[in-house]
């Protein structure tokens, strides 16, 4: 049975992070975010048409052999719209009526035009269910909102999903942070700047809400006026809420000063009190249940600190997340839910296929007619060579933009579509941080091989989390010496576990054996300011036509030299 899962629709103009997952026969063959193909980040208002036909023309399919559509958000509440008897959480409607807005371009090629819906936070507990080797867990999903929820707590054994407490967005984590992040001047989406921030600062020990473990209940710092603030469930809503608390209780009292360390006590209030949160909701979740494994889902799982502290609080053997916690992953979610629920035989992911992360499809090789265009820049060669080259230039301090194979579902680059450097080298995070048009004062995060988390002195990696860069690690004074380009202001990295024996190991482990370092190197998303990250090689020879500071582009083929 041919399943495709999706998130994003055209006619929702709040619609965002539009993806598309295949799954064939039970087993997830493919996903891949819809921005990669419009150019445009996080497709807002934006279906999944692209992403999908990609995906099935990869696995040589067309939507006419597409058995059936899953969609990862509840159906619009209107009455022709037929709910389905079943066992899993949260509601379950099919409907032929919204097969336009979800696959505008494929719908009438479809085999079946209905469309299966699924609860938002269901499809967020299944996708980190089915990337997980776990038969029995618990799943904890911290969210923005997912309809009038924003965080959910889930049990589930053999795939049988038990949703044991839910909630209000109201007290959503998500909103709270990202209105946090517009607040300090970094705009919408910006999540993952304003956690870089709070490492200037020390917290003041303010929490700016809490959660109670034992009750299940949330609450806010005595005198907030944020309780007869929050009057509606409206995402938007929520967040105006939390901008006019902080205008009013904040400093400085204004989201306008210029100067972005204005707000660095701020943010590392803002962080602490996520942290905390996400402690005392995984407590309450092993209150409630009580299993080994704990696997995270939702946009704020992406919050790397917060991460560590829940994997180290020790209520759980094994914390875990994936590739893609965020809105995109949630096509994954649904993509196995339809299966499951057409009977197919689906599973937790299997250790044996190795770690669900290069999920796109084939990238094919350089067209013909760029290579002649790129002339004597382009040098057709064999892949031991181009490691050897690709060492070469980052030895001497290069930037290498790295192009391997299918691309990485999710927001990270992990090692199919980079952009590399020395660590030891300060300077080359500044030239990253000019390709990539970000602030100086942005960190970056390291890939390293397990040879790598002892040499600079890392704190053991933690399986399930630090493979996708979901953990930050608190470095050694060696390490923050050896690698001062990829190690943070407060000592900690953002580092990725990279697999041994796959392509970017072997680059990391030739990179070490040539230098006489750490096999470690800075590696940040291969994409220039506003941009997704590429996704064919055309793309990524474009890249390096606009970016001078980029040295080398390495494809599986060719070499592009500068
Ligand atoms: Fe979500």
């Amino acid at each position: 049975m041919i399943v495709l899962g999706l998130i994003g629709r055209s006619d929702r103009t709040w619609s965002h992070d539009a993806a598309a997952c295949l799954v064939v026969d039970g087993v997830m063959v493919g996903a891949l975010e819809q921005e990669r193909i419009s150019g445009r980040r996080h497709a807002m208002g934006e279906s999944a048409d692209d992403a999908a036909l990609a995906l099935l023309t990869a696995h040589g399919l067309t939507p006419a052999d597409v058995d059936a559509v899953g969609y990862a958000w509840g159906a619009p509440a209107e009455e022709d719209i037929r709910r389905l008897g079943s066992p899993l959480p949260g509601d379950v409607a099919v409907s032929p009526d919204h097969i336009a807005g979800v696959l505008p371009s494929l719908g009438d090629r479809l085999r079946s035009r209905e469309v299966m819906f699924f609860d938002h936070h269901l499809c967020h507990a299944a996708q980190t269910y089915y990337m997980n080797p776990h038969a029995t867990a618990d799943v904890l999903v911290l969210d923005g909102s997912g309809g009038d929820c924003s965080t959910s707590l889930f049990h589930v054994r053999d795939g049988d999903f038990r949703l044991l407490e839910r909630h209000a967005a109201k007290h959503s984590l998500g909103i709270l942070y990202e209105a946090a992040a517009y607040y300090a001047n970094m705009g919408w989406n910006a999540a993952g700047k304003l956690m870089g921030l709070a490492s200037y600062a020390a917290p003041s020990g303010r929490r700016l809400m809490t959660f109670d473990s034992a009750t299940g209940a949330f609450g806010f710092e005595p005198g907030s006026p944020m309780p007869a603030r929050l009057t509606s469930e409206d995402g938007d809503e929520i967040a105006k809420a939390w901008l006019g608390m902080f205008e009013e209780q904040v400093f400085p009292y204004s989201g306008r000063s210029g100067n972005v360390f204005d707000y660095a006590g701020f943010a590392a209030d803002v962080q602490l009190t996520l942290e905390e949160l996400g402690l005392s909701l995984a407590e309450r979740l092993h209150r409630l249940s009580g299993a080994d494994q704990l696997l995270l889902s939702g946009g704020v799982a992406l919050n790397a600190h917060m991460n560590r502290r829940i994997a180290e609080a020790g209520w759980y053997r094994g914390v875990a997340g994936t590739v893609a916690p965020h809105d995109g992953g949630t096509a994954v979610g649904a993509a196995m839910l339809t299966a499951a629920t057409l009977g197919e035989p689906v599973r937790p992911w299997s250790t044996e296929a190795g770690l669900p992360v290069m999920l796109g499809p084939a990238p094919g090789p350089l067209p013909a007619g760029l290579v002649a265009d790129l002339g004597a820049a382009a040098v057709r060669t064999e892949p031991d060579k181009v490691r050897s080259e690709a060492v070469d230039v980052l030895a001497r301090g290069g930037v290498v933009a790295w192009f391997d194979g299918p691309a990485e579902f999710g927001p990270r680059a992990l090692g199919a579509r980079s952009l590399l450097a020395d660590p030891s080298r300060r300077e080359t995070l500044d030239r990253i941080n000019r390709i990539k048009g970000r602030a100086p004062w942005r960190p970056a995060a390291l890939s390293m091989t397990a040879e790598g988390f002892t040499g600079l002195g890392l704190a053991e990696p933690l399986p399930g989390l630090s493979e996708y860069m979901l953990c930050a690690h608190p470095v050694a004074e060696r390490g923050r010496r050896a690698a001062a380009a990829g190690v943070h202001v407060d000592g900690t990295t953002r580092a990725q576990l990279v697999p041994s024996g796959t392509s970017f190991g072997l680059l990391l482990d030739e990179f070490g054996a040539t230098t006489g370092a750490a096999p470690a190197l800075i590696n940040t998303s291969l994409n220039t300011r506003g941009e997704p990250m590429v996704l064919y090689a055309d793309q990524a020879v474009a890249l390096m036509k606009e970016c001078p500071e980029v040295d080398l582009l390495v494809t599986p083929e060719y070499l592009v030299r500068r």
